[in-house]
C-alpha cells in the first residue's frame, strides 16, 4: 500500500516558519529538498502555497483548502486549467478525476488527496511528498511512512512549529551532517 512521504525543515525550538515565511536560507538543503521532490507530487496548505506564490516547477502541485473556489479567484491564471474540488469540477464523481501536469497546481481537501494517493497505483513511480506548513504536518504526519527531517541547528523565533512526532517515529538514517544542519530520515514504526 502507498503512503505519504514528509519533507520538512525545523530548528532546535521546533520552528519551521515565521511570518509565513521559512525564517533562514539554506542553499544545501534547497537543493536537497529539490532533489528528492522533482517529479513527484507535492502536497501544501494554502498558506505555504501563497508563501511560495507559485507552483513549485517540475512537480505536480496540490494545495489543500476548503476554499478552491477563493484559490481559483485569487490565482485565476494558475488554477484556470486546474481541476479544483467543490469548486467548477471538471468530473462529477470524485474517483475519477485525474493528477495535474507536471507544474501544474490542483486546490483540494484533504479527503480527495487521500484518495489521490489510494487511487495511484501501488508501483507507480510517483511518491506524494507532505510539505507544509504546520496545520499540514499537523494532520498528515501520521499517514505518512517516512519522514525526511532537516534539523537546523540553531533556535529561531517563529509562529509555526512541527507536531510532535518522535513517539510515531523512528531514525533510520543520518543522510547528511554540516555544521549549520542535519538531514535524518525516520521511519514510521507502524506504516510500512
Ligand atoms: N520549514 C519547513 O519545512 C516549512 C515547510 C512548509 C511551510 N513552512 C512554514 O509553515 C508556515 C505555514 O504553516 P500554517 O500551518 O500556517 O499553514 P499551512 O499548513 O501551510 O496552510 C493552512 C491552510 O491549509 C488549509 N487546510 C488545512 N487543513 C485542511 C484540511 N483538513 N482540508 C483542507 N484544507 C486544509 C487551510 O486553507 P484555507 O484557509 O484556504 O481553507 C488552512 O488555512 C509558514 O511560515 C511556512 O513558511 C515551513
Amino acid at each position: 500500500m502507498k503512503h505519504f512521504k514528509a519533507i520538512a525543515a525545523m530548528s532546535l525550538n521546533r520552528v519551521i516558519g515565521e511570518g509565513n515565511k521559512i525564517p533562514w536560507h539554506l542553499p544545501e538543503d534547497f537543493q536537497w529538498f529539490k532533489k528528492m521532490t522533482a517529479g513527484n507530487v507535492v502536497v501544501m496548505g494554502r498558506k505555504t502555497f501563497e508563501s511560495l506564490g507559485k507552483p513549485l516547477s517540475k512537480r505536480i502541485n496540490i494545495v489543500l483548502t476548503r476554499h478552491p473556489g477563493r484559490l481559483q479567484k485569487d490565482f485565476p491564471e494558475l488554477f484556470a486549467d486546474a481541476w479544483v474540488a467543490r469548486g467548477k469540477t471538471r468530473v462529477a464523481a470524485p474517483f475519477q478525476f485525474e493528477l495535474p501536469r507536471i507544474g501544474g497546481v490542483a486546490a483540494t481537501d484533504l479527503r480527495l488527496v487521500k484518495n489521490f494517493l489510494n487511487l495511484s497505483p501501488a508501483d507507480s513511480p510517483l511518491d506524494f511528498f507532505i510539505c507544509g506548513g504546520a496545520q499540514i504536518y499537523e494532520q498528515l504526519l501520521p499517514h505518512c511512512s517516512d519522514l525526511y527531517l532537516t534539523l537546523v541547528k540553531r533556535e529561531y523565533e517563529g509562529d509555526a512549529f512541527f507536531p510532535p512526532f518522535e513517539d510515531r517515529f523512528e531514525l533510520v538514517e543520518e543522510i547528511v551532517d554540516t555544521p549549520e544542519f542535519k538531514i535524518l530520515h525516520y521511519r514510521h514504526r507502524g506504516l510500512r
